[in-house]
C-alpha cells in the first residue's frame, strides 16, 4: 500500500571524504524530483543522510590521527551539509546512522528477524572490498597484471576476510523477489538495470553476513555484542528509522515505504534485492522504485575522490552558478546512463541554452514591456494563428515535462521539452517583429504589439513555473520581473499540473528588467 506522502530518498553517503559532484549528482536529481511533487501539490518527504560506520570510515579516521565519530562530525559539518546548503538541497531530514534515534531502532529490527528465524549463526571466507563494504562473488572481480584479484569497481585489491558471522536468510528470498518484481515491472529503472537485477537473482542468491567480528566501529548486534551489524544492514535501515520505525508508528505509516529510492547503480543490488528482502522478512512494505543512474565518468572511469582531479562542485557552481550546475547535469546526461563532464561541454550549453535561449528571450520580453507600455504588461487584443502555437505549445510543454520528470524521472526529456518551447517562443518573436510593429502608433498597430507582448510574457510565466523545481532562484528572479507574485501568489505554490493553462498572467502586472538570470561567463579559471 502507498503511504499518503511521496517518499524520495539518496543513499545516504559514506563520510570518508568530502562529496564530489558524482554524489551532488544524484542529490540534485532527487531535489528536483521532490520541487516537481511539491509542485504538484503532493505532500513529500526529501530525505538524504550519511553512512558513518564500517571499515572503511574507521580506517580513515586512524589514518587521520582522530576517532571515527570525530571524523564524521567534522566532514558532515564542514562538508557535507554546507555542500547540500549551497545548492539549494530542499531536504526534509539528514539522518546520520551514529544518530542514536537509527542505532536503537537498527538494533530492534536485527533483534525482531532474530527472534523469528532469519538469522543464524555460520562461517564464511571470501574476499571482501572495503571500498564497497561487500563480500565479492567470483563474477565481481577482476584480475590485475600481476594476477591480484581486484575489485571491479574500485580496481583495488580485495582482501580474503574469514570469520564467523550471524546470517540472514536471504537465499529463501529469490522467488518471493522474483514473483514481486513480475508483478511490480516499474520497481527497479531503468530496464537495463531490472535486467541486470533479475539475472542476479534467477541465479540463486546466498545467505547474506550481517555481522562483523573483527573491528568494533558499528552498531553491536543486541544479542551478540561482540558482533557489529553490517554496515549495509545498518545503512538501508535510515530509510525507515529517519521517518518513525519503532518510534512514531503515525508517522512512520504516513511516509513510509519510499515512493523513489535515488541510488547510483554500483549499489543497486544492495537496494533492489537486499533491501526488500528485509523488508518482506519483518512483514513490512516495499518501496515503490529504485531507480539507478549512471556514473558520472571522468577520463572513462567512474568519478572518484582519486581521480577527480580536483573539481570541486564549489568550482563550478563559482563559475557557473548554482542554478546552472543544478541543469547542466541533468540536461545533459540522460538519467540511468553514464555521463562525462567537460568544461567545454558545460559552457556550450551555458552559453547557448541558458544565456542566449533562454536569458536573453526573459530580458528582451522585460525591456520590451518597459518599453512600449512603461513597464504595465497590456492585455493580448485578439489572438490569432500564431499565439494559437505559442499557447499550444505551452501545454504541451507541461504536459510533458510533468510526464517525464514527475512520473518517468526522465529529467533530461522534461528539461529539452521546456527548452524547446523557449525555442519556439523567440523563433516567434523573430517571426512577429515586435520593435519593427512598434513603429506602427495606430490603435491597431498598438494592440498588435500588447498581444505579442502578453503572450510572450504569458510563455515566460509558464516557463518560470517549470523550471522552478530546476532552477528556484532564476525561476524566482524571472517570476519577480513579470510581476507574477502580485495576481498568483508564490512560485513555490505553482501547479505543473496547470502551467499549461493560457492566460494565468494578468494585464497591468509590474513587469520590471531584473538583473540578467545568465551572465555571460567570465575566462576559466587556470
Ligand atoms: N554508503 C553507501 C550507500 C548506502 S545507502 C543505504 C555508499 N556510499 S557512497 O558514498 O560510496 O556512494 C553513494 C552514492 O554516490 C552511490 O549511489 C554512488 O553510485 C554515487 N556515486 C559515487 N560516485 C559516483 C559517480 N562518479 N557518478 C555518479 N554517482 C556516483 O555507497
Amino acid at each position: 500500500m502507498p503511504s499518503p506522502t511521496y517518499y524520495v530518498s539518496t543513499p545516504i553517503y559514506y563520510v570518508n571524504d568530502a562529496p564530489h559532484l558524482g554524489h551532488a549528482y544524484t542529490t540534485v536529481a532527487g531535489d528536483v524530483l521532490t520541487r516537481w511533487h511539491r509542485q504538484r501539490g503532493e505532500k513529500v518527504w526529501y530525505l538524504t543522510g550519511t553512512d558513518e560506520h564500517g571499515q572503511k570510515i574507521m580506517r580513515t579516521a586512524e589514518a587521520n590521527g582522530v576517532t571515527p565519530q570525530e571524523w564524521c562530525d567534522k566532514l558532515v559539518g564542514e562538508a557535507w551539509q554546507p555542500l547540500w546548503e549551497h545548492l539549494n538541497i530542499a531536504n526534509d531530514d539528514f539522518i546520520r546512522t551514529t544518530q542514536k534515534r537509527h542505532t536503537d531502532r537498527v538494533q530492534e529490527f536485527v533483534q525482531d528477524l532474530y527472534d523469528k528465524g532469519e538469522i543464524y549463526k555460520g562461517g564464511y571466507e571470501g574476499p571482501y572490498c572495503v571500498g564497497c563494504e561487500e563480500y565479492k562473488l567470483p563474477g565481481d572481480l577482476i584480475r590485475a597484471e600481476d594476477g591480484t584479484e581486484l575489485c571491479a569497481i574500485h580496481k583495488k585489491p580485495v582482501e580474503l576476510l574469514k570469520e564467523e558471522n550471524y546470517f540472514f536468510k536471504l537465499s529463501e528470498y529469490g522467488p518471493k523477489l522474483l514473483e514481486f518484481y513480475e508483478a511490480n515491472t516499474g520497481f527497479i529503472q531503468p530496464e537495463s538495470a531490472r535486467n541486470e537485477v533479475l539475472n542476479f537473482v534467477r541465479q540463486g542468491l546466498q545467505d547474506l553476513s550481517i555481522s562483523r567480528s573483527t573491528f568494533d566501529w558499528g552498531v553491536p548486534v543486541p544479542w551478540d555484542p561482540q558482533h557489529v551489524i553490517y554496515v549495509w544492514v545498518d545503512a538501508l535501515l535510515n530509510y525507515a528509522t529517519a521517518v518513525g520505525y519503532g518510534a512514531d508508528q503515525a508517522r512512520f505509516e504516513e511516509v513510509f515505504p519510499a515512493d523513489v529510492h535515488l541510488v547510483g547503480k554500483d549499489i543497486l543490488r544492495f537496494h533492489a534485492i537486499i533491501w526488500p528482502a528485509m523488508l518482506m522478512a519483518n512483514g513490512l512494505p516495499v518501496p515503490g522504485k529504485v531507480a539507478a543512474n549512471g556514473w558520472l565518468m571522468v577520463g572513462g572511469e567512474k568519478m572518484s575522490k582519486s581521480n577527480l582531479t580536483g573539481i570541486k562542485p564549489q568550482d563550478l557552481t563559482s563559475h557557473f552558478g548554482v542554478d546552472a550546475y543544478r541543469w547542466y547535469f541533468l540536461r545533459a546526461i540522460a538519467f540511468g546512463q553514464d555521463g562525462s563532464f567537460s568544461w567545454e561541454d558545460f559552457t556550450a550549453r551555458y552559453t547557448s541554452e541558458l544565456a542566449n535561449d533562454y536569458g536573453n528571450l526573459a530580458s528582451r520580453v522585460a525591456a520590451m514591456v518597459g518599453k512600449y507600455f512603461g513597464g504595465e504588461l497590456p492585455a493580448a487584443a485578439a489572438d490569432g494563428a500564431a499565439e494559437a502555437a505559442v499557447q499550444e505549445g505551452l501545454a504541451r510543454a507541461a504536459a510533458e515535462a510533468d510526464r517525464r520528470i514527475g512520473d518517468e524521472l526522465d529529467f533530461q526529456g522534461g528539461i529539452l521539452a521546456v527548452f524547446d518551447f523557449v525555442k519556439q517562443v523567440n523563433g516567434y518573436l523573430t517571426e512577429q517583429e515586435p520593435w519593427k510593429v512598434a513603429k506602427d502608433e495606430s490603435d491597431a498597430g498598438r494592440a498588435r504589439l500588447a498581444t505579442i507582448l502578453y503572450t510572450a510574457a504569458e510563455a515566460l510565466r509558464g516557463v518560470a513555473v517549470l523550471l522552478n523545481p530546476v532552477m528556484p532562484d532564476t525561476s524566482q528572479q524571472l517570476w519577480d520581473s513579470l510581476g507574477a507574485e502580485a495576481a498568483l501568489g508564490s512560485l513555490a505554490d505553482q501547479r505543473v499540473q496547470e502551467a499549461g493553462v493560457w492566460g494565468a498572467l494578468t494585464p497591468g502586472a509590474k513587469v520590471t528588467k531584473g538583473a540578467v538570470l545568465f551572465p555571460r561567463l567570465e575566462e576559466k579559471p587556470a
